[in-house]
């Protein structure tokens, strides 16, 4: 268990209520796209043989198109090796593959030299996002934190990227401070003058809020983060399904996100980092692989990436993951999964509204909500909600999202909500199904 008690954090203020403050935000214009056509549904095994549901809950893990799971098949049947770097023909071919895939995640995070080539050794394989996180917060941190430093995360941030900056602090003796948003989830630049400043040292945030799914202003923090000579992470693990990610207009100093939100498979995480500040950066795992040279009594570690993949990776899984974000970003591609997201939150929060026993929790502007959108049913608990609407075919999480300081900053009952999470391959007939469910629920208990 994490003694939070021996972490110092700035005075925690909760708003008076979390009830939307229509006149903080601007709402633009209305999506157009027709969501009773689905020409995505057909290339997902899944959700192809499964009409009998519908499945909002893609910002815990997405759903996977057939050429995903044949690509996992094939690394098998076709190139299974260790990817040593091999002598072989089998293991250069694995080897290579990886690479491949190192340098395609490379160009789509704009992390490019100034002839525009792949920068792939500044992204590292590992298991999740929160695993990219922790090597950040383990083994960077401790070089850049002494007592009385101050790391700045907002209250959005999931537990991963929240605990391993606990710790760090708890370590290094330094402060964690929040940044928290108005009422319908905006940072405001008053809010990050005051919270960023001479004695930061690193600023954490979650690029798009699993709970809200507002986008955070990261480009705005970094700048803050850069003035004071402080270090900007950031945890793209809600925003790289549903939107461009550049690490250059971030201002990113380092980025993570996990493969399985991301129509990829679970247990392949990225971390991408600037190459100095891998450099300085101590492996969290040490073992086979990722070194250069052992003595009896000591180690040189192999150059960035390998030193932080110890062990044998999921080379099948990278390589798929290679094939879904070639899926995500050239076959789908942001500009139509952005149309069509907000057209399906359009939809969603429009009938929401109507159901005056559903309040929703963030803002109430479709076009500030990437892919999730959380809310509660007055009197009945989450839980409840979810294993009615579960009867009714209708998947979606509810609980505390890995965001317990959010919920209880907002003063959600229970320190649970419920949430629909969309992604571009939802249609009409899975927000009806939803929205008859949300009435459905309200009729067994209040029927
Ligand atoms: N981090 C995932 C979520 O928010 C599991 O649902």
């Amino acid at each position: 268990m994490i003694d939070t008690d021996n972490v110092t954090c700035d005075t925690c203020t909760t708003p008076s209520s979390f009830v939307f403050d229509a006149s903080d935000e601007v709402s633009r214009g209305w999506p157009r796209v027709d969501i009773g056509l689905n020409p995505y549904k057909s290339s997902f095994p899944l959700l192809a043989q499964r009409e009998d549901i519908a499945f909002l809950d893609s910002g815990a893990t997405a759903q996977r198109p057939a050429c995903v799971l044949e690509a996992q098949r094939s690394f098998y049947e076709t190139m299974n090796a260790n990817p040593l770097r091999g002598l072989y023909s089998l293991s250069v071919e694995a080897t290579e593959a990886i690479a491949r895939v190192r340098a395609q995640i490379a160009e789509l995070l704009g992390a490019v030299d100034e002839r525009g080539r792949a920068r792939a050794n500044e992204v590292v394989f590992c298991r999740n996002t929160s695993e990219a996180l922790n090597i950040v917060a383990k083994g960077f941190a401790p070089h850049v934190l002494k007592p009385g430093d101050e790391v700045a995360i907002t209250i959005m941030e999931h537990h991963s990227n929240l605990i391993p900056w606990q710790q760090a602090c708890r370590a290094a003796g330094a402060k964690l401070i929040y940044l928290y948003p108005t009422k319908t989830g905006r940072i405001t630049d008053e809010e990050i003058a005051a919270k960023i400043g001479p004695a930061t040292k690193i600023v954490a945030a979650a690029h798009v809020s699993n709970v809200l799914g507002v986008e955070n202003p990261i480009a705005k923090l970094a700048a803050a983060a850069h003035a004071n000579g402080a270090y900007m992470v950031v945890d793209a693990a809600q925003s790289v399904p549903h939107m461009r990610v550049d690490v250059n207009e971030l201002g990113a100093d380092f980025l993570a996100f996990s493969a399985h939100k991301a129509l990829g498979p679970m247990g392949v995480g990225v971390l991408w980092g600037r190459a100095e500040l891998l450099d300085q950066t101590d492996p969290v795992l040490t073992g086979g692989e990722m070194i250069d040279s052992v003595t009896e009594q000591g180690a040189v570690w192999a150059p960035v990436p390998e030193k932080f993949e110890a062990g044998t990776q999921d080379a099948a899984g990278i390589y798929a993951t290679g094939v879904a974000l070639d899926y995500l970003v050239n076959k789908v591609g942001y500009d139509a999964i952005a149309e069509r997201e907000h057209a399906l939150v359009h939809y969603a929060m429009s009938r929401m509204v109507e159901l005056p026993f559903v309040d929703i929790i963030g803002s109430i502007y479709w076009d500030q909500h990437h892919g999730a959108v959380s809310f509660n049913i007055r009197g009945i608990h989450p839980h409840d909600v979810a294993s009615i609407m579960d009867m009714d075919g209708a998947c979606i999480r509810a609980g505390h999202h890995c965001a317990q300081p959010l919920l209880t900053w907002l003063g959600v009952e229970n320190l649970a909500c419920c949430r629909a999470s969309l992604a571009f391959y939802n249609d009409k007939y899975d927000i009806d199904r939803f929205i008859d469910s949300l009435n459905h629920v309200w009729s067994v208990f209040n029927g």
